[in-house]
């Protein structure tokens, strides 16, 4: 079944989007008046996050690691190399806290060739972009094709999750916010362009995440964050049994690079079918599925966009429910609800083994995420919710993780 077009555009602007967003974030002592609505502090809250050295990146340059800690004893780690979430330490229905996250212990585990995004700000724009090529205002642009033949992530060593953000704690909340300004044609990209990503862990065992940017020129932007969890505790084996409901009808089926076709298709009959909870490794497409009808992208395991039911509907008003994760060994929970369009589905299937945060091993499928998106390529599919993000528009996107044990 082919479903249609979403009428609804992704950016609204407004007035927010003339400031410079560097400059009104509040430094600690800020107070409750600060100018920057996002950043709303109190001087009354003990609450602040922890910094401590994460290391020196190759090129010399410093980076840090926040503690953000909730009244419930949950921790999220977060550093300013590529805005990257490095742990979150949640219970288990006995209480029993673990780190479910791949990571590395310092940021030259981020820098070399083991990681695969772990736990990144992925962009400007996260996942493919078909050929590296795309045409905006008549003219065409040409970025990195790292991932051959398509561009991946926001491309090469100035891609977001491999640049230094500047970090600014919340005070009075258990929160962080990183900015980064990208300039005009990096990575090929057009404009300079502003961004803000700020990680809050809330009293309701939330972790939150909120992406903010404004440009000078029209360019595409898509970010969101690639944390692998494995809520048996990473490192602990495989995501396989772990059960997962997806609150969608319908993917985006892609050739055999990972490019969308453009059509939008019902997940009914398929693998891809997860509107009741099914575990990861029940069904999980084991063969080389372009050769088949059943769900149509190359991949040797998940690594789908679906498409989140009711986005057009309800989108700009409240968060969707996207996702549910549940290891059924420690009965942890997480539920992912979100103003995005889409969730790539990826099932750790490039994972190889390698070494991670205390000696830890991140097996083949050790790990899911779960990244709430634009659709891939958007770019270059005028059917696909628009990413494009225009002078005097704000891009303004929030994803919600909840965790519970049971
Ligand atoms: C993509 C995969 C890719 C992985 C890299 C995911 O977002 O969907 O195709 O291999 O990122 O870590």
């Amino acid at each position: 079944m082919q479903t249609n077009l979403f009428p609804v555009l992704k950016y609204s602007g407004v007035i927010a989007a003339m400031l410079f967003m560097n400059a009104c974030l509040p430094d600690q002592n800020d107070g409750p008046g600060s100018s920057d609505p996002d950043l709303k502090t109190s001087k009354s809250g003990a609450k602040k996050a922890a910094t401590a050295d994460f290391g020196k990146t190759k090129a010399g340059e410093p980076t840090e690691i926040y503690t953000l800690k909730n009244k419930n004893g949950l921790i999220a780690k977060v550093s300013t190399f590529g805005a990257t979430l490095v742990e979150l330490h949640i219970p288990d229905k006995d209480g029993n806290f673990v780190d479910v996250l791949n990571g590395f212990d310092d940021v030259s585990g981020y820098e070399g060739e083991d990681n695969q995004y772990f736990g990144c700000t992925t962009g400007r724009v996260c996942n493919r972009i078909a050929k590296g090529k795309f045409t905006l205002d008549g003219k065409e642009y040409t970025l990195a094709t790292n991932n051959d033949p398509n561009h991946l992530h926001g491309g090469g060593d100035k891609a977001l999750s491999k640049q230094v953000w500047k970090a600014v704690p919340v005070v009075g909340q258990a929160a962080v916010a990183f900015t980064l300004t990208s300039p005009d044609g990096e990575e090929g990209y057009p404009g300079n362009l502003s961004m803000k990503v700020i990680y809050t862990l809330t009293d309701d065992n939330e972790l939150r995440i909120d992406y903010n940017a404004t440009t000078d020129k029209a360019t595409p932007v898509n970010l969101t964050n690639h944390a692998y969890f494995n809520l048996g505790g990473a490192g602990s084996g495989n995501v396989l049994n772990h059960e997962l409901t997806l609150n969608a009808d319908n993917y985006t089926p892609t050739d055999e690079t990972l490019i969308p076709t453009g059509k939008v298709e019902s997940v009914e009959g398929t693998p891809l079918d997860f509107r009741k909870a099914h575990a990861i490794g029940e069904r999980i497409p084991d063969k080389d599925v372009t050769k088949t009808d059943d769900c149509k992208t190359a991949t040797l395991g998940y690594d789908h966009n679906f498409v989140i039911n009711g986005w057009g509907r309800s989108h700009g008003e409240d968060l969707l429910f996207a996702a549910r994760l549940k290891d059924p060994k420690s009965g942890r929970v997480m539920e992912i609800h979100t103003d995005q369009p889409g969730i790539q589905f990826y099932s750790g299937n490039f994972l190889k083994a390698q070494k991670g945060k205390g000696d830890k091993t991140y097996p083949f499928r050790g790990a899911v995420c779960l990244e709430t998106q634009h659709f891939p390529d958007s770019v270059n599919h005028g059917n696909f919710p628009s990413t494009i993000l225009k002078p005097g528009e704000t891009y303004k996107t929030t994803t919600v993780h909840k965790f519970s044990a049971e």
